[in-house]
């Protein structure tokens, strides 16, 4: 099934007469950065308006930008929600304004779906699971305990609540394959690298990190160099996003896998609103197609990255 949206009797407004507003969640990843520009330069392209906003990983500096777009009387309004909960009533007053909410990469936990028209991106559940298959697989003949540990996202953020449970969910099968210790880096290379050298010091034997996110994974190699181990043989690393630096590393054997997450939804986001506009049809939920990369397939692909 689909939803309807926008369009309203007067017929569809030209192109250069509509106004989005996007609430960003701020510049936290190479991964954030990419996807900012592939919103900015999607728009730019189709000659939409784009009122853009920062909110520097706080929620209440995306429920104001929001509410400022409201109260502006932008035509549509698409937000990366920060984290999960708390959409509820900033929501509602967007809809009380008859102005259509498209969600994009991040999901809100609402009970009301009819607080958005449709969210667009990555299935992070799954991408956990791809990460956890490749741990299964790597030490399928292990007869000793594998000790993980976990390099969280922001708490609370949807991508970091789901790569942590099909990651799970997957390496249960295996017992000896346990997490002996999980905290956030709210996806930053800093954070990542504060909280793997802590990690280091409290725990004498780490097989593998699993980061949620390439810069935290980048940042933990910083930490274990620092420590005067070797990235990717000492210790493993599996990493989610696979972004230009990311896939470097990969590809120079200091990562074992990453798991792909696109930030190109730009050009999706510019179609869902076209579509609405003309008073067309979209789909509730909208998947974005990603791949995994061995570092074998990061060296074939990394002249090509195009983030
Ligand atoms: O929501 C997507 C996640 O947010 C990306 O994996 C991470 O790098 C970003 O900060």
């Amino acid at each position: 099934g689909g939803t309807t949206a926008g369009g309203d009797a007067a017929g569809p407004k030209a192109t250069d007469q509509l106004v989005v507003g996007f609430a960003q969640v701020g510049a936290e990843s190479g991964w954030r950065t990419a996807n900012t520009k592939s919103i900015q330069s999607a728009f730019e392209e189709a000659n939409i308006e784009l009122k853009f906003s920062d909110a520097q990983q706080k929620q209440e500096n995306q429920i104001k930008a929001i509410r400022s777009y409201i109260q502006q009387g932008v035509d549509y309004i698409s937000f990366s929600p920060v984290v999960e909960t708390g959409w509820d009533a900033v929501l509602n007053e967007a809809k009380a304004a008859n102005i259509p909410v498209i969600l994009t990469d991040r999901a809100v936990d609402s009970k009301d779906d009819s607080l958005y028209v449709t969210f667009l991106g990555s299935d992070f559940v799954e991408e956990g699971k791809k990460a956890g298959e490749w741990v299964v697989n790597e030490y399928k003949d292990a007869s000793a305990p594998v000790n993980i540990v976990q390099l969280e996202g922001t708490t609370g953020a949807a991508p970091a609540i789901d790569r942590a449970e099909g990651f799970a969910d997957t390496i249960s099968s295996n017992p000896n394959l346990t997490v002996i210790a999980s905290q956030t880096g709210d996806f930053t290379r800093a954070g990542g690298k504060q909280v793997m050298e802590a990690m280091l010091k409290s725990n004498p034997k780490i097989d593998l990190v699993y980061a949620h996110n390439d810069d935290m994974g980048l940042g933990a190699i910083e930490a274990i160099e620092a420590a005067g181990l070797v990235p990717g043989k000492d210790i493993k690393i599996v990493t989610v996003d696979a972004v230009k630096d990311g896939m470097q590393a990969l590809a120079d054997g200091k990562i074992n896998f990453i798991v792909e997450c696109s930030p190109l939804l730009g050009p999706q986001l510019v179609d869902v609103i076209t579509t609405l506009n003309e008073g067309g049809t979209v789909e509730k939920r909208i998947l974005t197609d990603e791949t995994t990369f061995t570092q074998e397939q990061a060296v074939t692909a990394l002249p090509d990255r195009q983030y």
